[in-house]
């Protein structure tokens, strides 16, 4: 089985959840992207759902797909997301943003009654870090930014380069919102709450790719199978 036949098999748990007259929330990336598929073929087949997308290039996804979109601004409340991660431990604390589409994907989780993650086994640490952690930065004065950062890297406990990230041509890559990307390639985070709550007391940091108590069940797929994890109680 490759790796896609495995975030497929992770979709298509996942796809089991949706009802119709859910408002879902659209992940982004190449595992989210099979899970929107499942979706447009099913609405192709009567499922009535309507759902927000977390990204310019789901929303162009879900459009192609016939799939009916709305807005946060009219629908701000949603039953469930479904996304892919670009790592997750044990308690479902997640890395994500590796698509760069962080921090529309955190809003729209928030946004939901459930968050579920979808991801072959790969994405399974017993830590997180080995991920660059991917935070987003307002333009304007983003140098004076990174700074900061590295402060709060090294005030909780990590250390490791930050990178501007780059787009194809070796421009800097912009998000959706207008914003740059710092990759911060620590190796291992050892306290994610407290690097989290540092970076965000930055005034130039839009929000980080940590996600923490927001998922409460990932389907992560190997080759024999969709194992099921649940966030602890109190961590969702
Ligand atoms: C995008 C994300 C993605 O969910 C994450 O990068 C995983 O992507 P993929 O499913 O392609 O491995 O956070 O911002």
């Amino acid at each position: 089985m490759t790796p896609d036949d495995m975030k497929r098999q992770s979709a298509l748990k996942a796809i089991e959840l949706v009802e119709s007259g859910m408002r879902l929330g659209l992940g982004t990336g190449s595992t989210a992207r099979h899970f929107v598929d499942l979706v447009g073929a099913k609405v192709k087949a009567g499922l009535d759902v309507i759902c927000v997308p977390t990204s310019i290039a789901t929303r162009i996804q879900a459009e192609s797909l016939g799939i009916r979109l709305t807005t946060l601004d009219e629908t701000p409340e949603l039953d469930l997301t479904v996304d892919g991660a670009d790592e997750l431990d044990d308690h479902l604390q997640l890395i994500k943003g590796g698509g760069g589409a962080l921090l529309r994907e955190k809003i729209v989780a928030m946004a939901s009654d459930r968050m579920v993650v979808i991801a072959d086994l790969s994405k399974r640490v017993p830590r997180l870090g080995a991920f660059a952690l991917p935070v987003e930065v307002v333009r304007f004065g983003w140098r004076s930014t990174e700074d900061w950062v590295h402060s709060c890297i090294e005030e909780a406990g990590c250390s490791g380069p930050v990178t501007l990230r780059s787009g194809p041509s070796g421009e800097p890559f912009i998000t959706d919102n207008g914003n740059y990307i710092l990759d911060c390639a620590l190796g291992r985070i050892d306290d994610a709450d407290m690097l989290h709550d540092l970076l965000k007391s930055v005034p130039g940091v839009v929000e980080t790719g940590l996600f923490l108590g927001i998922a409460d069940t990932a389907f992560v797929a190997d080759e024999n199978g969709v194992v099921t994890l649940s966030a602890p109680i109190n961590a969702a």
